[in-house]
């Protein structure tokens, strides 16, 4: 299964494309869905038809959702709804907010990551497209597989050590509701299923992030941030696309501006970028909104490509050997050699620390107890170094 995400700043045109792509999968004779992830959905007027939290056949092979988190918290995880909505209300807050106070920030993600789960299980579909809020939100979603477990191994410990204080305390009133065994069972599930997710996430062949931006300054900085982050969390970005980019044959003077500051913008995307591909798409005259529109966005960026296709599977981490030593190379666009920090972690890990970013990488069994010989950065790669221990 195809799993295509789709990220960018805010504004700049991820509903639109994501919506374009997965019409013209469909038409390619691909078994689509898309799924909207933004708590501010627009994918529905997008597309011009009223979507709701469930899959509903849009066109011929063809289905879409916007994905509503309360809706989820209701039909799924009820449990864990019902203690957490307790548990909030037990420190005062009305059940009302407590209900939704018991959605944490970044469960859309986590929902949107379970029902591609789902979709890999049943094997309906050939590709699923994710429409996703603005980049924060989605390196939140790439990175939750990584922070879950430690999340949710927090949870248990905490649990476990309220119910030891509810023992020591037994006759007394402890002033909020313990978690039962179907919420602790349901959260040990949740921890096997992120386990699964990371998996499909980190499947380069198959699972690609799209990166969309405008010719602007501040959307090619944030495109730049994100691809690093990206990488840095091993996922694949395979393309770029630059939307609404003004035709050559504008009129007026202050589009003639316009125009000339795009054109400097374009070139610094092409040499920031290449050789990573990079796809564009003119702004059009009118909104873009409707079907007819979407195919037309379609054929500016895809022609008659097939947007199955993956332009790049490369992962961006790789274990090498050169020479005897071993070497962790990790692609790391746009980043300096002062703003990396590296640790050596416990359990056979090395934290790697970038801008605001932290990621621990979990070394192979063969590099258990590797002395860290030191780092260099060569081809827009941090390099790391290991030296086995001798047997
Ligand atoms: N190529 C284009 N030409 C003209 N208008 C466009 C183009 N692409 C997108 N738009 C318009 O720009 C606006 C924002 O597009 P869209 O909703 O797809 O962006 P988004 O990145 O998903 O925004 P958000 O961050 O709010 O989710 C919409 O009104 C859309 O119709
Ligand atoms: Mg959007």
């Amino acid at each position: 299964m195809r799993l295509i995400i789709y990220t960018g700043k805010g504004g700049v045109g991820k509903t639109s494309v994501s919506a374009a792509t997965a019409r013209r999968l469909a038409q390619k004779g691909h078994r689509t869905i898309i799924m909207s992830v933004d708590t501010a959905h627009s994918l529905g007027d997008s597309l011009n038809i009223k979507l709701g939290p469930v899959p509903k056949r849009i066109a011929p092979n063809l289905d879409a959702f916007e994905l509503d988190i309360l809706h989820e918290m209701q039909t799924k995880w009820s449990a864990i709804k019902d203690y957490l909505t307790a548990f909030m209300f037990s420190q005062g807050l009305e059940s009302i907010s407590a209900e939704e106070m018991a959605v944490f920030p970044g469960m859309e993600m986590v929902a949107a990551l379970l029902y591609v789960l789902q979709f890999e299980d049943q094997g309906k579909y050939d590709a699923v497209v994710i429409d996703t809020a603005p980049t924060g939100e989605t390196l939140r979603l790439m990175s939750f597989p990584d922070m879950s477990s430690w999340y949710i191994d927090k949870a248990f410990s905490f649990v476990n050590r309220m119910i030891n204080v509810a023992r020591a305390t037994i006759g007394k009133v402890v002033d909020f509701p313990l978690p039962t065994k179907e919420v602790m069972d349901n959260l040990k599930e949740l921890k096997d299923d992120m386990t699964r997710v990371k998996a499909v996430l980190d499947d380069t062949e198959h699972t690609t992030m799209r990166l969309v931006l405008i010719p602007e300054r501040m959307a090619i900085s944030e495109t730049m941030r994100a691809y690093t982050y990206l990488s840095l969390y091993n996922k694949n970005v395979e393309c770029l696309i630059v939307n609404k980019v003004l035709p050559p044959d504008v009129d007026g003077k202050f589009l003639q501006v316009k125009l000339k500051e795009q054109e400097a913008h374009m070139t610094e995307i092409h040499k920031a970028f290449e050789p990573l591909r990079i796809m564009s798409a003119q702004m059009l005259r009118t909104e873009l909104r409707g079907t007819k529109k979407l195919d037309h966005l379609a054929d500016m960026i895809f022609g008659d490509e097939d947007p199955i296709e993956v332009y790049a599977s490369e992962s961006p981490m790789k274990f090498v050997t050169v020479d005897g030593i071993d070497e962790l190379c990790l692609k790391m666009p746009f980043v300096k050699e002062d703003q990396v920090e590296l640790f050596k972690g416990n359990d056979n890990t090395i934290i790697i620390h970038v801008g605001s970013q932290k990621r621990t990488v979990l070394l192979p069994m063969t590099l258990a107890g590797a002395d860290l010989l030191g780092a260099e950065f060569g081809d827009g790669c941090l390099i790391i170094k290991f030296r086995r221990k001798k047997v």
